[in-house]
């Protein structure tokens, strides 16, 4: 696959280096009784030896040859006007969309990834958009080796880095809170470190509003207390604090961004969201939606109706992924050295559950079905941000602010990709 998954774990057997050789025939001849060795044999021996010396040297200076003809990778120079952007978790959702734009823009990309939720099929479509050398690779590694982490470092010339890669269930969290303090704060440590040991200074940091926990006031500022009531939001929380802690002594240029719920996908169709069918049980509502209107599931439940809300549904704000990383690109342009910037990244405008499944509804075309439920335990009632700090300090504003454009943008991927990455309908 081109210059993909050179670090994609290969199986040495089938490698020709390792073909099975075939038994020899002894070469011994007798002549008049005498059982002798004969000469021929030694010479032939001799003679190969040199052959295989000759090769070797031929072979040897063919490759100096090549390598300086090809120099150096351009992942592993810098070079001037080209900032070469570590993309944690570029294989997924939100860090595939990521990858898109900073390569539209000009930029190196390297996504490093474990697969775990991530698609492979996001990476090749990114490959077959950007083929020339030195645009995107894709190295295959898990954020918990950090032997491996820094060889990654120390193999390429990283400018800044994208840390989106993480798990991101709040459900799950519940019921696994290791895995989630492991896979998510222990894992910003070993960047954080990697950074340290190879002189990488700036870092966009992937933080949500699942970090603020309840707030009693709406909406939510910056300066909101941060008190997360799930074991999601306290790992996402305790990486912020490892970031600020570090930042403090290493003159890092930090931009912590709290997204709030992310909906959508690329308007021109290249990239969607394609979780899994085994995290379908934690889905989050647009993925409930979409698996309703494609007749995998048979509706939606809506937990709770009886919120001190307009429609008596709980209100999120949903931001377009595309918004997302636009947000994105301008914290890479705008970190300054030494600083610490932390910006909410949602639309500023609450919608209610109820929209929500009317705006799903009329971008699928099909009428799903609702069941109400009682509320479900530590949901809270309206979680909507004030953006107005990104807006004045980045000159960021959301710009899909309608639903239902945003959840057709989504569905016409799923559509033409039943089955995420694997199968492409046309
Ligand atoms: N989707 C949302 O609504 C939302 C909201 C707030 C914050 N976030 C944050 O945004 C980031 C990206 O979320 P997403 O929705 O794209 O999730 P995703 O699951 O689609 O992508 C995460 C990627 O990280 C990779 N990954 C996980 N653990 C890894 C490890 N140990 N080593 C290497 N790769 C690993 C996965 O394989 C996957 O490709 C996460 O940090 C998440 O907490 C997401």
């Amino acid at each position: 696959m081109g210059s993909l998954g050179s670090a994609m774990p290969t199986s040495g057997t089938s490698s020709p280096f390792f073909r099975r050789r075939s038994p020899r025939l002894s070469r011994t001849y007798n002549f008049g009784g005498v059982d002798c060795a004969s000469m021929q044999p030694r010479l032939y021996f001799v003679g190969k030896v040199l052959l295989a010396v000759l090769f070797t040297a031929f072979c040897m200076s063919a490759l100096r040859q090549t390598s300086s003809l090809a120099g150096p990778s351009k992942f592993a120079t810098h070079e001037r006007g080209v900032t070469h952007v570590l993309v944690t978790g570029g294989a997924g959702f939100i860090g595939s969309h990521a990858a898109l734009r900073l390569l539209e823009d000009g930029h190196r990309v390297t996504i490093l990834d474990n697969l775990s939720r991530g698609n492979m099929g996001a990476v090749e479509q990114l490959q077959a958009l950007f083929p020339e050398p030195g645009r995107l690779q894709f190295v295959y590694g898990d954020l918990g080796d950090s032997k491996r982490v820094n060889e990654i470092f120390e193999q390429n010339a990283i400018d800044a880095v994208m840390h989106f890669a993480a798990i991101a269930y709040v459900s799950e969290s519940m019921a696994d809170p290791l895995r989630y303090y492991h896979n998510i704060t222990f894992n910003t440590l070993t960047v954080l470190e990697a950074m340290k040991t190879h002189g990488v200074k700036k870092l966009i940091y992937s933080s949500t509003c699942a970090t603020y926990g309840e707030p009693e006031k709406m909406p939510i500022t910056e300066n909101t207390p941060q008190v997360p009531i799930n074991p999601y939001g306290k790992a996402k929380k305790m990486s912020e604090d490892l970031i600020k802690d570090f930042a403090t002594t290493a003159d890092l240029s930090v931009m912590i961004l709290r997204y709030f719920n992310v909906i959508g996908s690329d308007p021109k169709g290249r990239l969607g969201e394609a979780p899994r069918p085994e995290l379908r049980k934690h889905a989050r509502i647009s993925g409930a939606c979409f698996d309703a209107a494609a007749g995998i599931i048979p509706g939606i439940q809506v937990r709770g109706q009886d919120y001190n809300t307009s429609d008596g549904t709980c209100i999120r704000d949903y931001i377009h992924v595309t918004d997302l990383v636009d947000a994105h690109v301008k914290a890479l342009d705008k970190a300054e050295m030494g600083k610490v910037s932390i910006y909410n990244v949602g639309t500023g405008k609450g919608s209610s559950v109820k929209e929500f499944v009317e705006a799903c509804r009329f971008a699928t075309g099909v009428n799903v079905t609702v069941t109400m439920l009682d509320r479900r335990p530590g949901d809270y009632a309206e979680v909507y941000s004030d953006p107005s700090k990104i807006q004045r300090e980045l000159n960021w504003s959301a710009q899909h602010l309608d639903l239902r454009e945003s959840l057709a943008d989504a569905w016409r991927w799923r559509k033409r990709h039943p089955d995420g990455y694997s199968v492409a309908m046309i």
